[in-house]
């Protein structure tokens, strides 16, 4: 399980760069589905996508945070659309197999997901597809990590991602197609620290939670001045480029 708070309200400021890697994602899901599950739904934000792609579709999202499930309960709600509060690390499907089982932008947050991914597919009746971020090795994380070790954060949760070639390797198995590929969106952000408020919805949570007060000022202060200049503002908005990976294991 995750052991820091998310905040629906901060991580929904950039939605639409946030919806359109499982838009992506799901253009190349090649099956039809009557029954769909989300790992790590979120706050309700996949269910417009999800329902474009699969209209008469049962939706069943699934996410580790309170918080999240609330906000999608209220947001995103519909007779044919559920939630539930569980960690998909155990989550299993109960009941009726689903046709497809889905997951965007949570992977990275159980270590050693990779060795979960063969049996989670084995649970999807006709495809398993997910995203994840490959931005580790970005400036907002390489000065994440260094500004976290300049103010003495340490022992704090860092994400796990593999190389592309991993998951590929990883799912084919007999009877399965696999396709994975990578992208890097160039996210144009308005307004000032703009990268702040993108990284302080997600991945620099888990550094944030562990400072309050002063200490906490200082790290922000330094964070925005680190990422002002790895990622200078410009007329038109500052350019965020962000990796990721993408996987989906369809049956034959
Ligand atoms: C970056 S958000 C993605 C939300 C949504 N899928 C989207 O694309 O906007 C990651 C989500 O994964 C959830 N999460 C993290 N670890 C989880 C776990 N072990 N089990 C279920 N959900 C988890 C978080 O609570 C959060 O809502």
């Amino acid at each position: 399980m995750t052991s820091h708070r998310w905040d629906p309200a901060q991580y929904l400021r950039f939605g639409d760069e946030r919806t359109r890697p499982l838009v992506d994602l799901l253009a190349r899901i090649p099956v039809d589905a009557r029954t769909v599950v989300d790992l790590g739904c979120g706050a309700g934000n996949d269910v417009p996508p999800l329902r474009a792609r699969w209209p008469g579709a049962a939706i069943h999202g699934v996410d580790s945070s309170e918080e999240m499930i609330e906000r999608a309960q209220h947001e995103a709600a519909d007779a044919r659309t559920t939630f539930e509060v569980g960690d998909a690390a155990s989550w299993r499907a109960t009941g009726d197999v689903p046709d497809v089982i889905l997951s965007n932008a949570m992977y990275q947050w159980i270590d050693g997901h990779i060795d979960l991914l063969p049996g989670v597919a084995d649970q999807a009746g006709a495809a398993f597809a997910f995203q994840v971020p490959g931005n580790q090795d970005a400036p907002s994380h390489a000065l994440l990590r260094r500004t976290a070790a300049e103010c003495g954060v340490t022992g704090y949760r860092s994400i796990d991602v593999r190389d592309p070639a991993e998951y590929l390797e990883r799912l084919t198995r007999p009877g399965w197609t696999v396709d994975v590929w990578e992208t890097t969106y160039l996210h144009v952000l308005q307004g000032p620290d703009a990268v702040f408020e993108w990284i302080s919805g997600t991945g620099a949570r888990p550094v944030l939670a562990r400072l309050d007060g002063a200490p906490r000022e200082r790290f922000v202060e330094r964070y925005k001045a680190a990422l002002d200049e790895a990622y200078p503002p410009r007329e038109f908005g500052t350019v965020l480029p962000f990796r990721r990976i993408f996987a989906v294991a369809s049956r034959a």
